[in-house]
C-alpha cells in the first residue's frame, strides 16, 4: 500500500452513526466530520450510504490506517472486467468529477451488477495492480435496489460506506451560510470549514447523481440568495439583527422545493444587498460586506441584490447555478457585470411563496448561471407548466440605445451580435426610443411625457416594504428588545423614510400607473403574436464593460427615481434575458495593466414569452453565436482570480 497524507479521526465516525440511533437523557447531534486527502480537504457526512462486507485485506487497511479509509466504487457488468475497464473508468471519473482524485484508490470496491454471487463460490477480487496507485481491491454484488452509485467514499471498520464532499472556500465571499440536507427535508449549517478566511462550501462527487426525467436537476449544485426560506435555516434577507431575531424557517419557500424535489443540492444560502435594496459596495453594504466581483482587477462593483449568486456563480466552477431575484434590476444587473446568464422572467408565472417581498407587483425569481443548458432544465423545473420553449422566432428586431460605430471593442460586439442574430432570424432591425414612442403613441388621457408617468412610480412600489417588511419586524423586535429598534442600512432607511412621506394612495396610484404601461407595452411596442409568441425582440445593451470600482466613495443614498431602459420589463411585466456575447479591455486603476470586463445584451420580447427566448438561446447555442461563460478572472477564458 502506498502512504498517504492523511489525517482521519476515523473511530468518532463509526462511533457516531451508533450514537444517532440510540436515546440519551442529552441531544445529541452527529454532523459528520472533516479530513484531508493528499491536500484537498473533504466533509464527510454522517449518513452511511451502505454498508458492506469487510474483507480480510480490507480490514488489515483500515486496521492501519486508524479506521477510516478513502475508497472507490467501481461498476462491472461482468466478471470479465479487468485491468482497461479500470482504468477507464478512473479516467472518465477524473475528467467528469471535481471530488474524486487518485488519492480516493486507496481502496477499491468492484460492485458486480447483473451478476450473482451464488453462481460465483469462491469468486476473488480482479488484479487492479498495475499502477501503483491502487491499493486494496474488494468486491461485492449490487442488487437492483442497493446498488452504491459510482464514485468516491470513505469506507469505516464496520464497513460503513460514507460519501465524499469536497469542501472549498468562499473566498470571494459570496455566500452567509453553507449547509448540508438532513434526511428529513430540512437543512442544516454545514459544519465544517477550511483555509481561505471565508466560509467554506461541501459539494458532493458529481459521480452520484444520475439525470433523469424525474430529476431533471440531480446533482446540480445550487445557492440560493438569502432571501428565501429553507427549512431549517434562518434567513437573514441581508440584515444581522433579522436573522438573529427571527428562528429558522420551518418551511422550504415554494420554488426552492421544486429545484430539490427535481435534484438539485443546495449548498449554502448567498448574499443579498440589505432587503433586496440597490447597493453599492463601500458604505452601503454595513451589515455585511460585500461579495467581491472576480471578473476583471477584482474590485469592480458586483452590483446588486443577488450579487452573492451573481459573484459565487461568475467565480467558482464547483458551484452550477444560483436563484437570485429580480424587482428592479436585481438578477439582470449582476449577471451583466458578471458575465452570466440571467433571467427575469414574466412576472406571475413563478410563485413567490417563501421569499421576502419587495413589491408584489414587480417580485421575480430567477437564475444567474454560467450553463445555458443548466439555465433553461432549471427553468423548466422553476416555472413548471408556466413554459413551453418554441422555436418559431419574430422578424422584427427592435434595437434600444445600440451603439452605432465600431469605436470600442464593446461596441464591435454588440453590433456584430446584432448583425449576425438578424442574418440568423432574417429579420429586419430598426430604433426603438421608448421616450418618443410614448410621446407618440401614449394613451390620450394620460400624460405625453414617460418620465413623468414612471418617474416615482418604482419607489413608490418598492416602498411597500415600510408595511410588509419594516412595521411588523420594528414592532417585534422592540416588544422584544426593551423598546430598542434594529439596525438598517442607509438605502432601505432612506428608501423608507420617503416613502413614509408620501399619501395612502400612491401605492394604489403606482399600480395603475404600471398597469398604464404595461398595457401600452402590450399594445404598442412587444405585442404578442400568434406564431411567434411575440411580434417582434427588443434588444439593449446589458453590459458594456464599463467600471465601477468598488472602493469608490459616493453620494449619500437617493430615491430611484426616473425612467431608463431597464424598466420596460419591469413595469412591462415582459421577459428580460441577458446573454453574454464577450468582454473588452480597460486599463484598471487598481493593477495598473490591461484587463478584461464582460459584454452582455439583454434580450426583451412580449408578456408570457419566456420560453421563445429559451428557444432562442438554444438555437443560438447550435449555431456557435453564443455560449456557455468561465469561471474565474474572465468571464471567456476563465483563468485565476486576481487577490
Ligand atoms: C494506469 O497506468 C496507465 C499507464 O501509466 C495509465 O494510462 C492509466 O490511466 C492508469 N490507470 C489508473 C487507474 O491510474
Ligand atoms: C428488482 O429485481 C426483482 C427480482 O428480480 C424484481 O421483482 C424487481 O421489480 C426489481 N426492481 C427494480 C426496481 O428493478
Ligand atoms: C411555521 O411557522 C409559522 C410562523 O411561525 C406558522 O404560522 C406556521 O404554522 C408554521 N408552519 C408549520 C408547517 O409548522
Ligand atoms: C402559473 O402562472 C399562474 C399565473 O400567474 C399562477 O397562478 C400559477 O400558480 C403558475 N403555475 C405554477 C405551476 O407555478
Ligand atoms: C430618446 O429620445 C429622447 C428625446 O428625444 C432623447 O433625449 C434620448 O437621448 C433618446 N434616447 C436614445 C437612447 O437615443
Ligand atoms: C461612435 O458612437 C458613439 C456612441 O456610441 C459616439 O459617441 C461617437 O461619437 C461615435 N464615433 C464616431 C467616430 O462616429
Ligand atoms: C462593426 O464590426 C463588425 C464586426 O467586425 C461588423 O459586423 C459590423 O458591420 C461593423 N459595424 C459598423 C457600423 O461598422
Ligand atoms: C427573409 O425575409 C424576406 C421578407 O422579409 C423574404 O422575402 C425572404 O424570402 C426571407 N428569406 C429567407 C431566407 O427566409
Ligand atoms: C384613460 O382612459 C381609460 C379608458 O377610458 C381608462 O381605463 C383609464 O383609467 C384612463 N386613465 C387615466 C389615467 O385616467
Ligand atoms: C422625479 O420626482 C422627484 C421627487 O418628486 C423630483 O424631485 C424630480 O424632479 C422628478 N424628476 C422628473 C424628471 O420629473
Ligand atoms: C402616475 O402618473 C401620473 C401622470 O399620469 C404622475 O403625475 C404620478 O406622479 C404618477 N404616480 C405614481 C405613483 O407613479
Ligand atoms: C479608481 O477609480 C475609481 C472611480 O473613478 C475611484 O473612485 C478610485 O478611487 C480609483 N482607485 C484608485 C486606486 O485610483
Amino acid at each position: 500500500m502506498v502512504p498517504r497524507c492523511y489525517q482521519s479521526v476515523a473511530s468518532a465516525l463509526l462511533l457516531l452513526s451508533q450514537v444517532a440511533s440510540t436515546s440519551f437523557a442529552f441531544k445529541f447531534t452527529p454532523t459528520g466530520q472533516t479530513v484531508q486527502l493528499d491536500g484537498a480537504s473533504y466533509y464527510i457526512p454522517p449518513d452511511v450510504v451502505s454498508t458492506i462486507t469487510v474483507s480480510k485485506h480490507l480490514k488489515k487497511a483500515l486496521d492501519s490506517a486508524g479506521g477510516l479509509l478513502p475508497f472507490t466504487v467501481v461498476n462491472a457488468n461482468s466478471f470479465d472486467y479487468g485491468e482497461r475497464d479500470f482504468s477507464q473508468a478512473i479516467t472518465s471519473y477524473t475528467s467528469t468529477d471535481d471530488v474524486f482524485s487518485k488519492s480516493f484508490l486507496e481502496a477499491i470496491y468492484v460492485q458486480y451488477s447483473g451478476v450473482s454471487s451464488h453462481k460465483y463460490p469462491g469468486f476473488s477480487a480482479p488484479k487492479l495492480s498495475g499502477n501503483s496507485s491502487v491499493g486494496v481491491v474488494t468486491t461485492g454484488f449490487a442488487s437492483n435496489t442497493s446498488s452504491i452509485p459510482a464514485g468516491p467514499y470513505f469506507v469505516t471498520s464496520t464497513g460503513a460506506v460514507h460519501q465524499a464532499w469536497k469542501l472549498f472556500s468562499d473566498v470571494q465571499g459570496a455566500f452567509l451560510e453553507t449547509t448540508i440536507a438532513n434526511q428529513d427535508g430540512t437543512f442544516s449549517v454545514l459544519p465544517a470549514n477550511v483555509e481561505g478566511q471565508s466560509l467554506a462550501i461541501a459539494v458532493p462527487s458529481r459521480l452520484y447523481f444520475t439525470k433523469t426525467e424525474d430529476k431533471p436537476l440531480a446533482g446540480v449544485r445550487l445557492g440560493i440568495k438569502d432571501i428565501y426560506d429553507i427549512a431549517g435555516l434562518r434567513t437573514s434577507n441581508g440584515n444581522r439583527a433579522w436573522y438573529h431575531f427571527y428562528p429558522p424557517a420551518n418551511e422550504t419557500a415554494l420554488t426552492v422545493q421544486r429545484l430539490i424535489d427535481a435534484g438539485a443540492i443546495i449548498v449554502g444560502k448567498m448574499k443579498t444587498s440589505q432587503f433586496a435594496n440597490g447597493e453599492t459596495a463601500t458604505a452601503d453594504w454595513v451589515d455585511y460586506h460585500e461579495p467581491f466581483n472576480p471578473r476583471g482587477d477584482g474590485y469592480q462593483d458586483t452590483s446588486s441584490s443577488s450579487s452573492g449568486p451573481g459573484a459565487g456563480a461568475a467565480a467558482y466552477d464547483w458551484l452550477d447555478l444560483t436563484l437570485g431575484s429580480d424587482t428592479g434590476g436585481s438578477i439582470r444587473n449582476p449577471s451583466q457585470v458578471q458575465g452570466l446568464f440571467g433571467n427575469r422572467p414574466s412576472w406571475g408565472l413563478v410563485p413567490l411563496d417563501g421569499i421576502m417581498p419587495m413589491a408584489p407587483q414587480l417580485d421575480t425569481p430567477g437564475f444567474l448561471t454560467r450553463h445555458p443548458d443548466i439555465w433553461i432544465a432549471a427553468s423548466k423545473v422553476l416555472y413548471q407548466d408556466n413554459i413551453t420553449l418554441s422555436h418559431n422566432y419574430p422578424s422584427k428586431i427592435q434595437t434600444i440605445g445600440w451603439p452605432t460605430n465600431n469605436s470600442s471593442v464593446a461596441n464591435g460586439l454588440l453590433l456584430s451580435f446584432l448583425d449576425k442574430l438578424s442574418t440568423f432570424l432574417n429579420a429586419t432591425t430598426s430604433t426603438l426610443n421608448i421616450t418618443e414612442q410614448w410621446t407618440a403613441s401614449h394613451p390620450a388621457n394620460v400624460t405625453s411625457s414617460i418620465v413623468e408617468l414612471m418617474n416615482i412610480t418604482y419607489p413608490v412600489l418598492i416602498g411597500q416594504q415600510t408595511t410588509s417588511i419594516r412595521d411588523p419586524f420594528y414592532a417585534a423586535y422592540s416588544a422584544a428588545n426593551s423598546g430598542r429598534v434594529p439596525f438598517i442600512n442607509p438605502v432601505p432607511m432612506t428608501r423608507w423614510a420617503w416613502a413614509d412621506s408620501l399619501p395612502k394612495s400612491s401605492v394604489a396610484d403606482a399600480a395603475h400607473n404600471k398597469t398604464i404601461f404595461q398595457t401600452w407595452i402590450h399594445d404598442k411596442i412587444l405585442t404578442p403574436s400568434e406564431s411567434t409568441c411575440s411580434d417582434s425582440l427588443a434588444l439593449y445593451v446589458g453590459g458594456a464593460g464599463t467600471t465601477n470600482y468598488r472602493n469608490a466613495y459616493r453620494k449619500a443614498p437617493g430615491i430611484p427615481y426616473g425612467f431608463d431602459t431597464s424598466k420596460v420589463s419591469n413595469m412591462g411585466s415582459g421577459p428580460d434575458f441577458v446573454i453574454p456575447i464577450g468582454e473588452t479591455p480597460y486599463v484598471s486603476n487598481i493593477t495598473l495593466q490591461t484587463e478584461y470586463l464582460p459584454v452582455s445584451v439583454d434580450i426583451l420580447a412580449a408578456k408570457g414569452c419566456d420560453g421563445m427566448i429559451f428557444g432562442l438561446v438554444q438555437d443560438l447555442i447550435k449555431a456557435g453565436m453564443i455560449k456557455g461563460t468561465k469561471a474565474g478572472y474572465s468571464a471567456v477564458s476563465g483563468e485565476q482570480i486576481l487577490f
